[in-house]
């Protein structure tokens, strides 16, 4: 474990913020971290910059991470996990809320490398969009609110199924809630997609089966899956095990 100063704390909305660290570990796009909070928790984080990570405020952890500040410091563990393979020519990017920050550093490394990128981001309104100027200046981006505040009204997948329709990319990544990637491996038919899963993390390293999605472990196997890998998961997009270990319904 690293430990690392905090250089910089964003406020991206009312919920999220983005936390930027020292930190000068190689990293792929689609990689994850596991960051230490002293006296609270471990929780995984996917890397939304090589240097920093964007956090909802959902419980105990990600509460405290928002309460660092500058000079602050945090554990960090990793970089783990395959990240995306970024091969093809045409994509198609398909974040729901938090899952843009998973994607982000795709798109940085896609772009970079002359690729056709279309990013397509969701979220429940559009106080909650992420990263929408970030990715604007990367590709052509779509966007929709589920309470039409911003872009589209309705889920993002709905948007997602025109550009695979009429723009027919070679390549889908996507990240967000489970139900919406379900929808999008649907969507992708033939087209290869892979797909960044967030399921509950106790071990982090295969042991507890906490984070077990069929025969897979995200935190060992993934996080991010092909289409292929997805199709072999019983449980993808329906239910997951909680904190307790328990089996709930998405
Ligand atoms: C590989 C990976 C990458 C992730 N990347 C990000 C990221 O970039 N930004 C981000 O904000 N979050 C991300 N998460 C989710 C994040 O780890 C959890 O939200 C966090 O662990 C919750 O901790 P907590 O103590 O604040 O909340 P808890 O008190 O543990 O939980 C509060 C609520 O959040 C739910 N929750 C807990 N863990 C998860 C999870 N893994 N996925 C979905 N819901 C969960 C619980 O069921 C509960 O309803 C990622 C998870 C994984 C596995
Ligand atoms: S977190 Fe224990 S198996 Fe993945």
């Amino acid at each position: 474990m690293q430990v690392v100063d905090i250089t910089d704390s964003i406020n991206e909305s009312d919920n999220i913020k983005t936390i930027k660290f020292k930190w000068p570990a190689e990293s792929k796009p689609g990689q994850f971290i596991m960051v230490w909070i002293p006296g609270v928790d471990e929780i995984p984080m996917s890397l939304s910059y090589s240097d920093g990570i964007t956090v909802d405020s959902v419980g105990e952890a990600t509460q405290a991470i928002h309460a660092l500040e500058k000079g602050s410091q945090i554990g960090i563990k990793g970089p783990y996990g395959n990240g995306f393979d970024l091969s093809g020519n045409d994509f198609l990017l398909i974040g729901g809320g938090t899952g843009i920050a998973a994607l982000a550093m795709a798109a940085e490394n896609l772009s970079q490398a002359g690729k056709k990128i279309r990013i397509a981001i969701g979220a429940r309104t559009a106080s909650d969009l992420l990263f929408v100027e970030r990715m604007k200046a990367l590709g052509e981006v779509h966007i929709a609110t589920d309470d039409g505040s911003s872009g589209h009204h309705g889920f993002i997948t709905q948007v997602a199924e025109k550009l695979i329709t009429v723009k027919k990319p070679d390549m889908i990544l996507a990240c967000g809630p489970e139900p919406m990637m379900a929808s999008a491996v649907k969507l992708a038919h033939k087209i290869p997609i892979q797909c960044s899963l967030e399921r509950h993390m106790k071990c982090g390293f295969g042991i507890c089966g906490s984070c077990q999605c069929g025969k897979f472990t995200v935190c060992k196997d993934g996080p991010v899956f092909s289409g292929e890998q997805l199709g072999q998961m019983e449980d993808f997009g329906k239910w997951k095990r909680d904190s307790s270990g328990k089996s709930v319904w998405f």
